[in-house]
């Protein structure tokens, strides 16, 4: 099994749309078994950023490293087999199917071929249906009439039935209500107490940064700040910029023209 959690280290990386640069030299590292949060204005590039580590952009500079491995030559499916598990922000569940055969998807994919019996794909359902004991009651109704905040579950279980060593979440909690972002959350700090290297964005400031050790503030695709996520989460220049309190603030700009 994989699950070895790896380092991911980004360097120099720029990356956009048909030659158009998107993000310009973004830097950062996720140490083994870290948890970095990326949080930014809509538009930012956030998105952009996770396309290009997962291997569905290519990278107009710069590099990305898992652990020793440098992921340039290597396009999105050999990253994912690599240990590399993706949720993006829509679409990740395939609604027709049961929720068990979501998971078995998350599975067979990475074990086609091998001789992984049914027994280890259990025992590892089993580690994955403790994180989410509320998706155990529906495992064989169809994942598409679930509720959005269970859709959601059932995407980062399935990502998770590949043992991945290095999980990437792009909003989990858009679309949720207020109480199930809380609750998903509560997820998050349990699958990061399981040792993985998370990198995510959340555009809810104060439950993204409370679930991570560092935040990255992107802005117009350049990172603005990488500061431990617990003194991020007080600070005035992202609080007034981010949980909208201002609307512009002179301190963070000031730094960002400075940097
Ligand atoms: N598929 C695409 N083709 C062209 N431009 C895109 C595409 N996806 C995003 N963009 C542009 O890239 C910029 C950053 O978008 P995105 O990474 O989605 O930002 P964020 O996730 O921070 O809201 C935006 O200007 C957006 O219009
Ligand atoms: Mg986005």
């Amino acid at each position: 099994m994989m699950d070895t959690p790896q380092a991911l280290v980004v360097a120099g990386m720029s990356a956009g749309y048909r030659g158009k640069d998107i993000l310009h030299g973004v830097s950062f590292t996720v140490p083994p078994g870290g948890a970095l949060t990326v949080i930014g204005p809509n538009g930012s590039g956030k998105s952009t950023l996770l396309k290009a580590v997962v291997g569905l952009l290519p990278l107009s500079a710069g590099s990305v490293r898992l652990g020793e491995r440098d992921l340039g030559p290597l396009d999105a499916p050999a990253r994912a087999r690599l240990g590399l598990a993706y949720v993006p922000q829509e679409g990740n569940v395939f609604a027709n199917l049961s929720v068990a055969d979501n998971l078995r998807l998350g599975w067979e994919f990475l074990h086609a071929g091998r001789r992984a019996g049914s027994a280890a794909r259990r025992q590892r359902q089993e580690y994955v249906l403790e994180l989410f004991p509320e998706i155990r009651a529906r495992l064989s109704g169809s994942a598409g009439l679930l509720s959005g905040g269970q859709r959601q579950m059932v995407a980062m279980a399935s990502a998770l039935m590949q043992a991945p060593a290095l999980l990437v979440l792009d909003e989990p909690s858009a679309g949720l209500s207020p109480r199930n972002a809380a609750l998903l959350f509560e997820v998050i700090a349990r699958i990061r107490a399981t040792g993985i290297t998370l990198l995510m964005i959340e555009q809810n400031v104060r439950l993204g940064l409370a679930a991570a050790d560092t935040g990255l503030v992107l802005a117009a695709g350049q990172v603005r700040l990488v500061a431990p996520a617990a003194g991020l989460a007080g600070d005035d220049a992202v609080r007034q910029l981010y949980l909208g309190t201002r609307a512009h603030d002179t301190r963070l700009a000031g730094a960002a023209a400075a940097s």
